[in-house]
Order: C-alpha cells, then sequence, then structure tokens
C-alpha cells in the first residue's frame, strides 16, 4: 500500500468525468488499498479515485460509523429524500469549508470490491459524503455546487 498524491484545485482533472470501472482486476485492487490509506492519512471521510489522478468511478467512504472504508465501484444514486444544509470541505481544497445543500437521504447502487453488488441507504455524514464523492466523478467539487458567498478559509490547526 501507498499514499498517493491529491491533486489539487487548481488541478484541471478534477474537472474531468470518470470512467466506468469494467474489469476490478489486481491494478485496481491496489488502487482501492492506496486511496484507503490516503483517505485516512489526510484524516478524510472520502476520496474519489480522479482526487489521486485516476479517472475511474471508484470511490471510498469512512464516516466512523464502525462499518469501516465501504468501497464504492460504479456507484449511482437511485433515490434522494429532503435536504439539509451542510457544512463541507474536500481533501482537495485544503482549510476551505462551505455550505451545501444536500439531499437528507440517498439510496445508491455500486459494486463492491469483489463485484458485488450493493445498495446503500444513508442519511446524514453519509448521505453527504456518497453525493460528495459522487460529485467527483462528474468533475464536480463542492465550491462549484456551494451557496454563494459561504466559502471561508481556516486556518489548521497548529499542533
Ligand atoms: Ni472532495
Amino acid at each position: 500500500m501507498a499514499i498517493r498524491n491529491i491533486r489539487l484545485e487548481k488541478d484541471e482533472i478534477l474537472k474531468k468525468k470518470s470512467r466506468e470501472v469494467d474489469v476490478i482486476d489486481e491494478k485496481i485492487q491496489t488502487l482501492i488499498d492506496d486511496m484507503i490509506e490516503t483517505m485516512y492519512k489526510n484524516n478524510g471521510v472520502g476520496l474519489s479515485a480522479v482526487q489521486v489522478g485516476i479517472l475511474k468511478r471508484i470511490v471510498v467512504i469512512d464516516v466512523e460509523d464502525g462499518e469501516g472504508a465501504r468501497v464504492l465501484i460504479n456507484p449511482k444514486i437511485v433515490k434522494t429524500k429532503g435536504e439539509q444544509e451542510v457544512d463541507e470541505g474536500c481533501l482537495s481544497f485544503p482549510n476551505q469549508y462551505a455550505k451545501v445543500v444536500r439531499p437528507k437521504e440517498v439510496t445508491a447502487e455500486a459494486l463492491n470490491r469483489d463485484g458485488k453488488k450493493i445498495v446503500i441507504k444513508a442519511k446524514d455524514l453519509l448521505a453527504q459524503a456518497i453525493c460528495h464523492e459522487l460529485d467527483h466523478l462528474e468533475g464536480i467539487t463542492f465550491v462549484d455546487i456551494m451557496i454563494p458567498g459561504t466559502l471561508e478559509y481556516v486556518e489548521p490547526n497548529k499542533k
């Protein structure tokens, strides 16, 4: 496993659309392991493959709900319900936060890393994380959809 470099806000790749994964091979498994390690190393709750420079429809998410790192390959949101206004950040936009409106609940379908179809019924933070990461696969970042004027720069904690 290895930590991969996270592409930052000015990087044009973040605006590109990712492609479906058709074969979950060794290379994809390594990518997934690296994405999980990179997400944890940077204290993120989610990471998409495009953020490490790979235009494939893969996201990893861990909202610390006891489920560990969820792996979603070729994910789709099939149902949404309600709305929530939430603070959001992104590992590609260090120290920046803004308010966005997300669905309160989502149902998503994807393949797991074994290629098995999974259905995730999510609400609150998990619903937010799924929407955020799936946006990345379309080349959309949170600053594209934030409530205008809510972007804040927060100094990192000096420890
Ligand atoms: Ni992000």
